[in-house]
């Protein structure tokens, strides 16, 4: 029997509790052996849970007991959860996590402590919730170059644009709706600025590239000055607008970035709704392989949780490879990347002419301004352009 302790017990730390009692009998034939939950640690009481027995306040009890192999650490955050987790890897524990934040900051430390002490540090829930992306990209597409990857890797802004979408709904209106519903946060700025995806497009880019994607360097956009109107010219074109998580090899140099897209009918990730997640690979030789599911929730993120304790159990004296060292993989210039536009803008045909050449126009029956699709041109391109046209209103990259 392994023993195993429980850090946090909020959303997903109740839902491991939940899976590991209720899917022993499962577990245990996967993991070859029971798996017990010995102690959860939490600062509040929750008194009549069934965690109760086990719950405890001082993480040095858990920390200094020998009999504990794996620790799960779904606190989330950095502090205290960094602290915990490295002295775990130093005392000789092996760690599965949830949390995103600290993997895309300390993925690549961690996981060479886990295995200088022959050890496992896995993060299958940090990118994508229930979806399995982190195993098939460390174990499975092994033989290929990773070209591209682009993911709707946050279920608050694609519930709140395809919302947006089917009901006409503004912005503000709709994140409301979210709040009430208890999907999104009541301070949504993470997921709404695209500051979550960042993190989880940056872990799926190093583990893609084996070195270090600094998540601070990537370009990133979020969904907030998405309109109403915007969906209107969308709806014209035949288009979705999905905020994309990208990492894609673009001659010979690796591009980044959050941000809205507007998306057409044949793109994999076109259908991809509501709280769901999808993922898109693209391997020089497997070609495309999509993977979608639940992104967040308690029970699909502890589902993959548990699928790491599993791992764990099974590999318990030996570290499973995980080809993401800390040396830092510099990215490309956004500014160079290369993609088509679509431009709201005050200004009249002559002027838009005059500025980006031929265009092809987009008529929503929005009186007082006009909708455009540029050429495929740079950022920086664009930027020099649309300073030319002056009165843009808006402007949305298009995925190719
Ligand atoms: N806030 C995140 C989301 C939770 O909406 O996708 C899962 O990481």
């Amino acid at each position: 029997m392994i023993k195993v302790a429980i850090l946090g017990y909020g959303t997903v730390g109740s839902g491991v509790f939940k899976i590991l009692k209720e899917n022993s009998n499962i577990i245990t034939a996967k993991a070859g052996q029971e798996v017990d939950v010995k102690y959860v640690l939490d600062l509040r009481d929750f008194p009549g849970d069934p965690c109760e027995p086990v719950l405890v306040h001082d993480y040095d009890i858990i920390l200094n007991d020998p009999e504990v192999e794996v620790i799960i650490e779904v606190m989330g955050g950095l502090k205290p959860a960094y602290d915990f987790v490295r002295a775990a890897l130093e005392a000789g524990k092996s760690v599965c996590t949830s949390n995103k934040e600290l993997v895309a900051k300390y993925g690549a430390q961690l996981i060479r402590i886990a295995q200088e002490k022959n050890r496992n540090f896995l993060f299958e829930a940090a990118v994508g919730g229930g979806i399995p992306i982190i195993r098939p990209l460390n174990m499975h597409i092994t033989a290929d170059k990773i070209q591209e990857i682009t993911g709707i890797l946050n279920g608050t802004t694609n519930y709140i644009l395809t919302k947006m979408d089917r009901e006409g709904a503004d912005f503000d209106s709709t994140l409301k709706q979210a709040q009430d519903l208890g999907y999104a946060e009541r301070n949504p700025e993470a997921d709404i600025e695209g500051f979550d995806a960042v993190r989880k497009i940056a872990i799926l880019a190093s583990l893609a590239n084996g070195k270090t994607v600094d998540f601070e360097e990537i370009y990133t956009e979020g969904i907030s000055k998405i309109t109403a109107q915007d969906f209107k010219y969308a709806k014209k074109m035949n288009k979705s607008i999905k905020l994309l998580g990208k990492c894609k090899n673009e001659e010979n140099a690796i591009v980044a970035s959050v941000s809205p897209r507007l998306l057409s009918p044949e793109h994999p990730l076109y259908n991809v709704n509501d709280v769901i997640n999808g993922i898109l690979v693209r391997g020089n030789m497997v070609g495309d392989l999509v993977f979608i599911g639940s992104g967040a929730g308690s029970l699909p993120t502890a589902s993959a949780v548990v699928s790491d304790v599993v791992d764990c159990v099974r590999h318990l004296n030996v570290s499973t490879t995980v080809m993401w060292s800390e040396e830092k993989l510099e990215l490309e210039n956004f500014a160079k990347s290369k993609k088509k536009f679509f431009v709201r803008t005050g200004a009249d045909t002559e002027k838009i002419e005059t500025a980006f050449g031929s265009v092809e126009f987009v008529d929503a029956g929005i009186s007082g301004e006009i909708g455009f699709i540029t050429d495929k041109m740079s950022e920086e391109e664009f930027a020099k352009k649309a300073e030319m046209l002056g009165d843009v209103i808006s402007r949305i990259r298009i995925e190719s």
